[in-house]
């Protein structure tokens, strides 16, 4: 049997759809949900991502305004932005695009966003809700993981799930979140001794190492419920994810394909997070 795929784009449209109600509720009420986007630099890929953002707020009718900066901008500079929009009234949402140039600190500027703006769930204060359970803004891509094992029935509590990947963006938060959810979490990186062995146990994998084709089939055990996070550009201009697609649907029960996955899901979560920010704010 061939593994049934969850379509982020699906869940996403189905989501976004029921946002777009949302929005008019609460624009009725006099509060229009706005989120600024900073870019920094000319990253294509981040540029693309922020695109992607921006017209997703469009067409559900949130506010959104991009602030793009040269990449020579001083850490000093970009602080000094970001603490007028924790004082912009019309803005309850603030995303810096990730990566930042290497002269500046990541930390230091997540940490200049108010919590009660970090629709990103990246500042350590709202971090710390999500690890003692609290309600907070969760992180998009984790939080979007999550939205889509559930929507497909999947039980989460006392499956072994296996987080290939560390990063604070997606690897750690996403074990959090499922640990939360009462699962089993094991955490493998690239200092792991024989993955295979570890990743062979997971009733759940969650995939995001950014490596192009890295886990094909003898990484997953039969039946295993497979989330591909990686977004990675071959050669040849074709977007393709961390995981061997072809061989891995004929092992796993479930499967996200990339593009069309995780995805389409990360920018809804962000949605979700600036509504649920400006309805706060109102
Ligand atoms: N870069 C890659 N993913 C993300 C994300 O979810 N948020 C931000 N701000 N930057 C990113």
């Amino acid at each position: 049997m061939t593994a049934e795929v969850i379509s982020g784009k699906e869940l996403a449209a189905q989501k976004r759809e029921e946002m777009k109600q949302e929005v008019i509720k609460l624009k009725q009420e006099g509060t229009t949900p706005g989120l600024a986007v900073i870019l920094i630099g000319n990253n294509p890929a981040s540029r693309s991502y922020v695109k992607a953002k921006q017209k997703a707020c469009e067409d559900i009718g949130v506010h959104s305004v991009l602030i793009e900066m040269e990449d020579t901008i001083s850490e000093q500079q970009l602080v000094k932005e970001i603490y007028a929009l924790n004082e912009d009234d019309s803005i309850h949402g603030i995303l810096v695009q990730l990566p930042l140039p290497n002269h500046i600190q990541e930390q230091a500027v997540i940490e200049a966003i108010v919590p009660e703006k970090d629709v990103d769930g990246f500042h350590p204060i709202n971090i710390g809700k999500m690890m003692i359970g609290e309600e907070t803004f969760l992180p998009c891509t984790p939080f979007g993981i999550v939205e889509m094992i559930k929507s497909k029935g999947i039980k989460m509590a006392g499956k072994h799930v296996v987080v290939i990947g560390r990063s604070n963006i997606v690897g750690k938060p996403v074990g959090q979140l499922l640990l939360n959810e009462h699962a089993t979490v094991t955490y493998c990186h690239s200092r792991t001794n024989d993955m295979k062995s570890i990743t062979q146990q997971a009733d759940i994998l969650v995939v995001a190492v950014g490596k192009a084709n890295f886990i094909g089939a003898e990484y997953i055990k039969k039946d295993a419920v497979v989330i591909d996070v990686g977004v990675n550009r071959l050669d040849t201009g074709k977007l393709c994810g961390d995981v061997k697609y072809e061989e891995a649907k004929e092992v796993a029960s479930f499967i996200t394909p990339v593009p069309g996955g995780v995805g389409p899901m990360t920018i809804t979560m962000l949605l979700h997070n600036t509504i649920e920010a400006a309805k706060r704010h109102a």
